[in-house]
């Protein structure tokens, strides 16, 4: 019964009709090769990081969207650009924040906040990555969703 509901509440709030794309080079490609199968209420409900996008076009692609490698690129920066992650800016944020956004252990977290109270803002990926104990490769995978 919750499914339904939460079904029922999610077609009111965003009826498919009622997206409209933003207006960009993948516009007309996505409301016309993405709504075969399911809405674009389905495209546009997650915001995904670049990499994410990428996985879930091929998967569509493989499942039957009509799409050439460059068609693929251009919705796949569409899609990143208006629905991408959301960044956290690690300035800024709360330790509970940073563990949570960027699935990290509660002493990777607390060593982010510590070091940017020592040593100032961070100012780019490299930056970021000097922190102690923190995994270089685990921060590139989530670089679409850090912010500075
Ligand atoms: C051949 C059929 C088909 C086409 C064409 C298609 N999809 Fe899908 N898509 C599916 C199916 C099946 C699912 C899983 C069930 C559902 O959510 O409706 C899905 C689910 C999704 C999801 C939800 C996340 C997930 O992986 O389950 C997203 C996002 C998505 N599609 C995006 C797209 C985009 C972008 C396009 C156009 C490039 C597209 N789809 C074209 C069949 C298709």
């Amino acid at each position: 019964m919750r499914g339904i509901a939460l079904f029922l509440l999610g077609v009111g709030l965003l009826s498919a009709q009622d997206i409209v794309l933003p207006d960009g080079k993948a516009k007309k490609l996505i409301t016309d090769t993405c709504t075969e199968c399911h809405g674009l209420d389905t495209v546009v409900a997650t915001g995904m990081t670049t990499d994410d996008w990428r996985t879930t076009v091929k998967q569509m692609v493989k499942r039957g969207a009509g799409l050439s490698p460059e068609q693929i690129d251009t919705v796949v920066d569409y899609l990143s650009v208006y629905f991408g992650a959301e960044k956290i800016n690690v300035n800024t944020a709360t330790a509970a924040e940073l563990q949570k956004a960027l699935l990290l252990t509660a002493d990777q977290a607390a060593a982010i906040v510590a070091h940017r109270k020592e040593n100032g803002n961070f100012k780019d990926l490299d930056g970021l990555k000097k922190v102690a104990g923190l995994d270089a490769k685990k921060l590139d995978s989530k670089k679409d969703s850090i912010g500075f």
